[in-house]
């Protein structure tokens, strides 16, 4: 089910870069420039032993739901949200074809998560290659909003650029560049190239590792860890964990330990 409520002026922003950036994503993923298979088999692992069954998995600028759709544990339901209805109407036929209990809407993410209205229902959100779209402030609200909406014990991920401790954005940029230029070659044209950099350069502010880990700390995660980096240090992934509740186990049901992979 598509559920469409988008904010005109964003759907306008996100449809160009549809139309022009997506299809040049789409060959860095297939030649895996920007580490999707290792940052993603890693999250598979994390889903199967912190999703219980049943557990719901919110997806913010979910994409075509692409990379996750071949990790999610079987029984979980799937809340994936993007401004993009080519990439939901996309992300719909895969889920389908998996047997995957979903729901797709249609909005821009940081107000779908703000007006969200039910509290500790939701067992792990993610967000990948997207939040460096966000000034900081917006980054830090958005951390807080996320948090009411998990439950007690439930986990944030997060798979990005990440600067490296004392990286400016445009030493970070420079090292995102050597590794996407390196390795796009032969897989993308040079017009394709060029207009990545061009988003790049617009739209990419990712914040470094003690800048994420204070921003999560501040919004009230309870704990904040790296889990890998990768693409010559220009890329990263970490968790953030919400408290427990008073005597919530730590058990995951062995059940939920099948992937649809
Ligand atoms: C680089 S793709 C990442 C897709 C997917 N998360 C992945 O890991 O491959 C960025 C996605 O974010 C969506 N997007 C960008 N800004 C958004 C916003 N403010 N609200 C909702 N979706 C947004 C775009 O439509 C696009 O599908």
């Amino acid at each position: 089910m598509v559920t469409e409520s988008a904010s005109p002026q964003k759907a306008e922003d996100v449809g160009e870069f549809f139309s022009s950036a997506w299809t040049a994503y789409k060959k860095c993923l297939e030649a895996n420039i920007l580490r999707h298979r290792e940052f993603f088999s890693l999250l598979g692992k994390e889903l199967n032993s912190r999703i219980p069954p049943g557990g719901v998995v919110m997806d913010l600028a979910c994409g075509d739901a692409s990379n996750i759709v071949g990790v999610l544990p079987e029984g979980v339901h799937y809340l994936g949200v993007d401004l993009a209805k080519p990439a939901l109407d996309l992300a719909s036929h895969k889920l389908k074809s998996v047997g995957i209990m979903h729901q797709l809407v249609q909005e821009e993410f940081q107000s779908f998560v703000k007006n969200y209205p039910d509290e500790a229902c939701i067992d792990g959100a993610l967000i990948s290659y997207s939040l460096h779209h966000l000034d900081s402030a917006s980054k830090g609200k958005l951390f807080v909003d996320i948090l009411r909406i998990l439950k007690p014990g439930g986990t944030l991920w997060v798979i990005d650029g990440i600067r490296q401790y004392g990286d400016t954005r445009d030493r970070w940029l420079e090292r995102l560049w050597n590794l996407m230029s390196c390795e796009g070659e032969g897989h993308l044209s040079p017009a394709e190239m060029n207009g990545l950099k061009e988003h790049i350069w617009k739209s990419d502010f990712p914040e470094s590792c003690p800048g994420y880990a204070a921003m999560a700390l501040q919004a009230g995660f309870e704990m904040w860890e790296f889990l890998l980096e990768e693409g010559k240090g220009a890329l990263g992934m970490f968790r953030a964990l919400k408290r427990k509740a008073k005597g919530q186990s730590d058990q995951v049901c062995a059940a939920s330990n099948k992937t649809n992979a």
